[in-house]
């Protein structure tokens, strides 16, 4: 069976998933946790840099592969790599090859009032250089719906690249993607996108996306799917609400406001390590992981906002106050896993599969 791929780089590339990949995906959400297993700590990968373009005005693509050329890993489209950048910053940056390709490639906007992440990718990673990497890891699954509605703003468009090759080529199922962009020259792959059929909306053409017009032409069932700036995402969730339909499929770049005050978890607690049994006290004004990481406990972390899901830690027991921007209501409900790089306990006592 073969498939036309047209998020490669070259634009066009025929695979086939006969020779060498066979479409499966081996890389999924929550990738500490394989079946049976506990806590796994996952170490940095090094990757040289093989690629480097312009991709549209103050975005940058970067492909990386392996230094001894062999593949990498697989994932599955919304998944995301932390990439440890030279000036001691981590970033999560959404993967936007192929699934099944060699190599991962990430799309970098340059953010002028940004934290020195996107200008140290675009001011010093070049073809050659080495960068340390872990991952991938999917917050940000592609759900099975009968059809699929797309919004994406800005570089927000980077991990619905690769779902919407797997709605054409793997699901077959009906979609509809608006791009929304500041000018059509700061669009990443636009060109490519507009040729599939993704309706492009540069702001300074056609003003802001009409949310209510676009999701009231969308089916009752489909899943939508939203990726962006905080008010295109806010905006959707709203939208959504108000037309009486599902919650939205969203990724944020940033932590939503929480509003901590009268939170259930602003209170000292005890965290047990399901491991060792070792207990540890969390004082009301620091964070679960701050705790562990000063008294050697080996957990990861990266943005310490809730955010990226690097953290994610799966719970025993104990009533979690969760404080992320990353679970839905439904894995809340749950109470398996929680972030505790922000979330915290609502009661005295919480037991980590650690
Ligand atoms: S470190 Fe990013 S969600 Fe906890």
């Amino acid at each position: 069976m073969q498939a036309i791929c047209v998020f490669q780089p070259e634009f066009i590339r025929v695979f086939s998933k006969v020779n060498g990949w066979d479409g499966n995906c081996c890389v999924v959400d929550r990738l500490r946790y394989p079946a049976g297993m506990s806590y796994v700590y996952e170490e940095y990968r090094d990757l040289v840099v093989i690629e480097r373009v312009e991709e549209a005005e103050g975005v940058v693509t970067i492909r990386v592969g392996a230094p001894t050329g062999e593949k990498l890993p697989s994932w599955e489209p919304g998944a995301h790599i932390d990439v440890q950048l030279g000036n001691g910053i981590e970033r999560q940056y959404s993967l936007c090859s192929h699934f099944g390709a060699d190599t991962w490639r990430i799309a970098v906007l340059r953010e002028l009032d940004g934290r020195g992440g996107s200008s140290y990718v675009h001011d010093n990673i070049n073809v050659g250089d080495h960068v340390r990497t872990r991952g991938p890891r999917n917050h940000f699954p592609l759900v099975d719906a009968p059809s699929y509605l797309f919004i994406a703003g800005g570089v927000g468009v980077t991990p619905m690249v690769p779902m919407l090759g797997q709605v054409i080529f793997d699901k077959d199922a009906p979609w509809t993607f608006y791009y929304g962009g500041r000018t059509r020259n700061s669009m990443a792959f636009r060109d490519r996108l507009e040729a599939l059929g993704v309706v492009l909306w540069p702001q300074d053409e056609k003003g802001l996306l009409p949310l209510d017009e676009i999701l009231s032409q969308t089916a009752p069932d489909a899943a939508v799917y939203c990726c962006g700036p905080e008010p295109l995402i806010s905006a959707v969730e709203e939208a959504c609400a108000r037309l009486g339909r599902p919650v939205p499929h969203v990724e944020r770049f940033a932590a939503k406001p929480v509003d901590t005050a009268g939170d259930p978890g602003d209170h000292e607690f005890t965290v047990v390590l399901n491991s060792s049994g070792a207990e540890f006290t969390i004082p009301r004004d620091r964070s679960i992981i701050e705790v562990l990481l000063d008294n050697g406990v080996p957990v990861m972390t990266s943005c310490t906002e809730g955010v990226c899901g690097t953290c994610e830690t799966k719970v025993i027991s104990g009533d979690i106050a969760h404080r992320d921007s990353i679970l839905s209501e439904e894995d809340r409900e749950e109470g398996i896993y929680m972030m505790p790089c922000v979330s915290r306990c609502k009661g005295d006592r919480l037991v980590l599969d650690i």
